[in-house]
């Protein structure tokens, strides 16, 4: 039996694509690896966790020795890495352990790959899961491709950038057979809510203010969860050695013309009076260094690989806001102790 190693497969994005690998490829072995930080949580797979192809270790990736033993005793034969350290507001307040996730955590596992695939990397596959702001932001027009030259501007962006080069500079210096994918802003269950889309849903059903930075004018392209994790599906099966594929959802929104699409969204699924949640937008402090737009040319993977997004947006908003509201007690879950803390110092201060 063939062994894959997920790396923070208890988090937002790295749950769908656990459940996913464990679910289509009953003949592989899935271990996910991931250190439960807040962003973790196993109720995320608690529907798949006593399947006999999957199992949990916890541990730290920026623990070289235990990365080391864990390619000993498993003998992978791919790794899809996704543990990160994700949210940008708490790369402003607390890079260091951005640095160390993302940065050093990447080097331990691309090391311990080359080092157990020595000689024999036919077949074997180290997976990068990345985002599109390590190319930076961009002005009104234009949209990222797999060449545009990186340019990251928070420390967040700035540690997933130097992995992304760590583990290009292993494929071309040790012919590590690597894969990056660059992709732009997820949505869907089992996000922490304190990204803006279930941090929006959460706050409307407790009839709390909604915290738009700036003037709301900042745009992002989202993509639905479940089509990133078939796009890294189709990467990790059918990607070519050393390739860049970039994921995105032709789906710009600016930030203010989203929350009130959620906004309106809410209303109808509570049965409120439309509109009477809009009057919850409250204008705050921008965020430090807040990047204006992200927007994604996916064109290489749909015609190289044949994948594109399969919900439309009002749908995939839809089934989210369904989704959290059948799971306040997930949503609230998450919401307690360390994070009210979090919440408390981050929107205080303005
Ligand atoms: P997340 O914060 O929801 O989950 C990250 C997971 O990594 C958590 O389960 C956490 O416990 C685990 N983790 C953190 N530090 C760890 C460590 N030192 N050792 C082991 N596990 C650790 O993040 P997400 O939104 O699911 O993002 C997953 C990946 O996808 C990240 O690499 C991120 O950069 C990338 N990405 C995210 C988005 C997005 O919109 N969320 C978009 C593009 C790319
Ligand atoms: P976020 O979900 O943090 O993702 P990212 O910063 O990685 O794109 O934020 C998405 C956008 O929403 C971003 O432009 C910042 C903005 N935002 C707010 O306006 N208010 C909030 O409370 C949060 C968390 C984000």
């Amino acid at each position: 039996m063939k062994t894959i190693l997920i790396t923070g497969g208890a988090g937002f994005i790295g749950s769908h694509v656990v459940r996913r690998f464990v679910k289509n490829y009953s003949e592989c072995h899935i271990v996910n690896l991931d250190l439960l930080t807040y962003a973790g949580n196993l109720e995320n797979l608690k529907d798949i966790d006593k399947l006999p192809n999957y199992t949990f270790v916890k541990g730290d990736i920026a623990d070289t020795e235990f990365v080391g033993k864990l390619f000993d005793t498993y003998h992978f034969e791919g790794v899809v890495h996704l543990a990160a350290e994700s949210h940008v507001d708490r790369s402003i307040t607390d890079p260091a352990s951005f640095i160390r996730t993302n940065i050093f955590g990447t080097f331990n596992l691309i090391h311990a790959a080359k080092e157990q695939w020595k000689g024999a990397m036919e077949g074997k596959r180290f997976y990068h899961i990345s985002t599109d702001e390590v190319y930076g932001s961009l002005g009104e027009t234009g949209l990222f491709t797999e060449i545009t030259s990186y340019d990251p501007k928070s420390p967040y962006s700035a540690s997933k950038a130097s992995s992304d080069h760590l583990v290009r500079a292993y494929y071309n210096t040790f012919h590590l057979p690597v894969l990056i994918s660059n992709c732009s802003n997820n949505y869907g269950p089992n996000q922490f809510p304190e990204k803006l889309i279930p941090l929006c849903i959460h706050n409307l059903q407790h009839l709390k203010p909604i915290p738009v930075y700036g003037k709301g004018e900042n745009i992002r392209d989202w993509l639905y969860v479940e089509d990133h994790a078939s796009a890294i599906d189709l990467i990790y099966h059918k990607g070519v050695i050393g390739e860049t594929y970039n994921i995105g959802g032709n789906n710009e929104w600016t930030n203010i013309a989203l929350i009130r699409a959620l906004c309106d969204e809410v209303d109808r699924q509570l049965g409120r009076a439309q509109g009477s949640s809009q009057q919850l937008i409250t204008f705050v402090k921008d965020r430090a260094g807040h990047d204006l737009r992200y927007a994604i040319d996916s064109t290489k993977i749909q015609n190289e690989l044949g994948w594109k997004p399969s919900l439309q947006f009002e749908e995939g908003l839809a089934k989210t806001v369904e989704w959290y509201l059948q799971n306040s007690d997930w949503l609230e879950n998450v919401s307690s102790g360390a994070y009210e803390k979090y919440y408390d110092q981050q929107y205080i201060q303005r």
